[in-house]
């Protein structure tokens, strides 16, 4: 059975994303991602590419150059892409769920206008900036200040772990605009669309990671940064408050990107069950194989059903913060337990880089820690429960 069949119908539409996304993802992507994983290589390319094909706008209204599609289709895309690289669909997912979808939400008719064209087109890529050093899981206790200065906003701080921050050119972040002394806690934090051209932005350092290596994570300093007001997103003080309801449906990306991790490592595992021979058979005639098999199908096919369904009423308009949180759990400790069984399957080929398990189980690490960790998720499901 492949583990593409789903088992709620596709949509014409539905299916023809998800074929468009398949086929630039084995033609464009596929073929560089041991490599790009190896050299720690971030393609530029890569994003004028998902902008033609209209990848970096799938949410967006037509009028700001977006497809427009419904969270399903968009879901759809980022499994393919995810299949072929978990570099690319995290570039992906947190450009079209986090700054894009701030921006329309949030951002006035001018910062609409400013940005959201662009982004569509691959022409600016988004970021989101919450973390720092000394403040994760914890996102309210962020310290990044922004003090007000006739028109501008002066910002200093250090943001952390912000996916593709070498190269994004309209960056979300968020920082304090309470005053020490007059602390209001998660009201006291606002939203700020920063470019790298602001005096005082600087890349401060590119992490060096285990996994998602084609991937750029880095902090970024802010040095009496000047931001203009008119930079300012939404209502000062609700800036914690747009960041956790965006991360909300960011995490659906996520999901999606962990079911096409575990995906990939599945496929790779069945192919090499078929073609290994050991005591005189194809290990896939082992029962050993066949359970395990079945068992990371089983999980797969678990994950994505939670997440589309979450998918669905998300567009209908209903609350998903509780089950967008499960999928988030379920996918990325899916795609943990499934590549290990993969990295199982392959024995010794699976430890070493001739075989692409091992970078599969690497990039799976990190769906159970960004974006809000299992823990997290644990704690966001579990308050939700007893509200
Ligand atoms: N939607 C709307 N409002 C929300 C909300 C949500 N999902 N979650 C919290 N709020 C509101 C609360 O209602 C509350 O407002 P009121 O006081 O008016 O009720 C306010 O925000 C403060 O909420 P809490 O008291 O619940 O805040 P908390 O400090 O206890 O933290 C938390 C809650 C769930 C632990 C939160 O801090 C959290 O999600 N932490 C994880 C952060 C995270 O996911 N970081 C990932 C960063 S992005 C990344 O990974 C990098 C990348 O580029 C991929």
């Amino acid at each position: 059975m492949p583990t593409d069949t789903l088992l709620t119908p596709l949509s014409e539409t539905q299916r023809e994303i998800q074929r468009l996304a398949r086929e630039f993802a084995a033609n464009e992507i596929a073929p560089h991602a041991d490599q790009w994983d190896r050299d720690a290589y971030f393609e530029p390319a890569l994003v004028g590419k998902l902008g033609q094909l209209g990848f970096l706008g799938m949410l967006l209204p037509e009028e700001h150059d977006g497809l427009a599609l419904d969270t399903v289709s968009y879901l759809l895309a980022l499994e393919e892409v995810a299949v072929a690289d978990a570099s690319a669909a995290v570039l992906m997912s947190v450009h079209n769920s986090l700054p894009t979808q701030m921006i329309l939400r949030w951002g006035n008719d001018e910062q609409k206008a400013r940005f959201l064209g662009p982004m569509a087109r691959g022409e600016l890529l988004g970021a989101f900036a919450l973390s720092e050093p000394e403040s994760g899981s914890d996102a309210s206790s962020l310290s990044t200040q922004a003090v007000k200065h006739g028109n501008d906003w002066v910002l200093t701080g250090t943001k952390a772990w912000v996916t593709s921050g070498t190269h994004a050119g309209a960056i979300v972040a968020m920082a304090r605009t309470d005053q020490p002394g007059a602390r209001k806690g998660a009201k006291g934090i606002s939203a700020f669309i920063v470019t790298p051209d602001l005096p005082g932005f600087s890349v401060a350092k590119k992490e060096d990671k285990l996994g998602l290596r084609a991937s750029p994570t880095v902090q970024l300093r802010f040095d009496e940064m000047r931001v203009p007001a008119a930079n300012l997103l939404g209502e000062p003080g609700q800036g914690f408050i747009y960041a956790m309801q965006s991360l909300d449906h960011g995490r659906l990306g996520i999901a999606a990107q962990a079911i096409g991790i575990a995906r990939a490592a599945f496929e790779a595992a069945m192919a090499y069950a078929k073609e290994r021979t050991q005591f005189g058979q194809p290990i896939l005639d082992f029962q050993a194989i066949q359970f395990k098999l079945s068992d990371m199908a089983v999980r797969i096919a678990s994950a994505r059903a939670l997440l589309h369904a979450t998918a669905a009423a998300k567009d209908r308009g209903e609350n998903v913060g509780m089950f967008g949180s499960m999928s988030k759990l379920l996918a990325s400790e899916t795609a943990m337990w499934v590549t290990t069984q993969a990295v199982q399957v392959f024995g010794g080929y699976g430890y070493v880089k001739e075989y692409p398990v091992e970078r599969f189980f690497r990039d799976a690490k990190v769906t159970e820690i960004y974006e809000g960790t299992s823990e997290i998720q644990r704690i966001v499901i579990a308050r939700a429960l007893s509200a």
